[in-house]
């Protein structure tokens, strides 16, 4: 579906996410013809650029993500990037903002139709939207704006910047992005899961022994040691990326597939989303903290980080519903910095059947999100010549073409926010449940902290602390990916 015009404002033009992620996306989609020829986009941050730096700046952007580029096309493309330097507690600052951005919706023709976009550190956004308000950029065509995480460092933090925001744009019009959303296989979920007669019908309690998600990295915080203090493995990953894949995988099924039914759906889950109380927390979650080794900093030693920080690096633990097609079923999950190497996974771990083979294994399926995307069925066989039950994988895969073709989130993301599809992205009363419960394990390990009690500590590029490896609910179930 082909754009409408629109004036896009990213405060934040100087910064890595949008040398990294939104100019090469952005890119993509003008390449594919589906941005209007009616755009400006408006870079705004505090160093002193130039239009004419910017556009160089968006050019690089592109080269150092393409192995192939129409410089045509890419010089026309940055044409359209202007820059302004912005300090965002400076009033008059917006003054001037708004200003541009009209004179650049009438040399564009852009209708009124603005769009926000928050690439910068959290701890502005409530400033930001706040002015916007304030000095009323909104226009009079759409007005929408697209929020990085985190959304609130907790319910309270992140109620109070919800209500900044709600008062310049409706609940439709705020797109909290969450990139996990744009990824391929987790936008496979849920045809996985309700186009197979096969899978469909084993998706409940009465088959499904537990789940396991994986988000594993083998990178560092690198520097990134400031925010990580602020946050940890249980925001940064655990709040949004992990809980929006526990939903997709537990939810009940859609009426339908607009974004309306699917946040239905997910209402409908999370609403008997379980908020574990302090011996379950003690029992089923774990916070390591990666140790260093002769090549690696230890966390502790890491740029911008105390020397004393109880700040996660890992966090392993286990949700569950009261409701859904998985009511009551352990998922487990585990994220961490410095493990053994980038993998995230899903495993769904099928009960055992009793069979007059005695040994056989129950049947996973698995699906694999990065780096390579697939998914997976174990089954069991016969093995050729000695007695007994092989195992054997039956493939979902992508051939190295296809997977060049899929886009990267944030492409795919970028242009469901121009068409105004909010089905993949984190509606407000999902995050809410989501916080509840984060604010909760939260609140043990602030209680565990004041005992004296500190993470675990693990040593990098394994598969984090041993104590991760004892959180399940019974003596039969241990981690699939090992
Ligand atoms: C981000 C986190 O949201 O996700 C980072 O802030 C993390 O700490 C990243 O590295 C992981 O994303 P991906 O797509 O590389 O798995």
């Amino acid at each position: 579906m082909k754009n409408i015009p629109v004036v896009m404002v990213i405060f934040g033009g100087s910064g890595d996410l949008a040398h990294r992620k939104l100019y090469p996306a952005l890119f993509n989609l003008y390449e594919q013809g589906l941005i209007h020829d009616n755009f400006a986009i408006i870079g705004t941050a505090r160093r002193p650029w130039s239009h004419e730096y910017l556009r160089e700046q968006v050019s690089d952007a592109v080269h150092e993500t393409h192995s192939e580029v129409n410089e045509n096309d890419l010089a026309a493309f940055a044409s359209h990037f202007y820059y302004q330097s912005h300090d965002v507690t400076n009033v008059e600052h917006y003054e001037t903002l708004k200003n541009l951005a009209q004179e650049l919706d009438d040399r564009y023709s852009a209708q009124g139709n603005r769009l926000f976009y928050l690439a910068m550190a959290p701890r502005f956004f409530e400033q930001i939207a706040q002015h916007i308000n304030d000095q009323n950029l909104t226009s009079t065509g759409f007005n929408r704006i697209v929020v990085e995480k985190p959304f609130g460092r907790d319910l309270a933090s992140a109620q109070e910047l919800n209500e900044q925001i709600t008062a310049s744009f409706s609940e439709d019009d705020i797109f909290r992005i969450d990139h996990y959303l744009g990824k391929e296989m987790v936008q496979n979920i849920l045809p996985l899961r309700l186009t197979n007669p096969l899978i469909k019908n084993i998706w409940n309690n009465v088959n499904i022994k537990n789940i396991q998600v994986t988000l594993a990295e083998h990178l560092g915080v690198e520097a990134r040691g400031g925010y990580y203090e602020t946050s940890g493995a249980l925001r940064d990953m655990v709040q949004n990326h992990i809980f929006q894949i526990i939903t997709l995988l537990a939810m009940p099924e859609p009426k339908d597939l607009d974004s309306k039914s699917i946040h239905a759906a997910k209402q409908e889950l999370l609403s008997s989303l379980i908020i574990p109380d302090e011996k379950e927390i003690a029992q089923h979650f774990v916070r390591g903290q990666y140790l260093g080794s002769d090549m690696t900093f230890a966390y502790l030693q890491e740029p911008n980080v105390a020397p004393d920080s109880n700040t996660e690096t890992f966090v392993a633990g286990e949700v569950k519903f009261k409701q859904g097609p998985l009511a009551e079923v352990p998922i487990y999950f585990r994220t961490g910095k410095e493990m053994r190497e980038k993998k995230n996974r899903i495993d769904i771990v099928l009960k055992h059947m009793s069979n007059q083979y005695g040994q056989a294994h129950s049947n996973n399926i698995t699906i694999i999100i990065d780096p390579d995307m697939q998914i997976f069925i174990t089954i069991n066989g016969k093995k050729i010549t000695e007695t007994g039950i092989r195992r054997e994988n039956l493939g979902y895969l992508f051939s190295a073409a296809e997977q060049e073709k899929i886009p990267d989130g944030y492409e795919r993301l970028l242009h469901d926010v121009f068409v105004n599809d909010s089905t993949n992205f984190t509606h407000w009363s999902e995050l809410k449940s989501y916080w509840k419960f984060i604010d909760a394990i939260e609140a043990a390990w602030q209680r565990e902290n004041k005992q004296g009690k500190k993470p675990e500590q693990y040593l990098p590029y394994r598969m984090g602390p041993k104590a991760a490896n004892q959180i399940f609910d019974s003596a039969t179930e241990h981690w699939i990916y090992e």
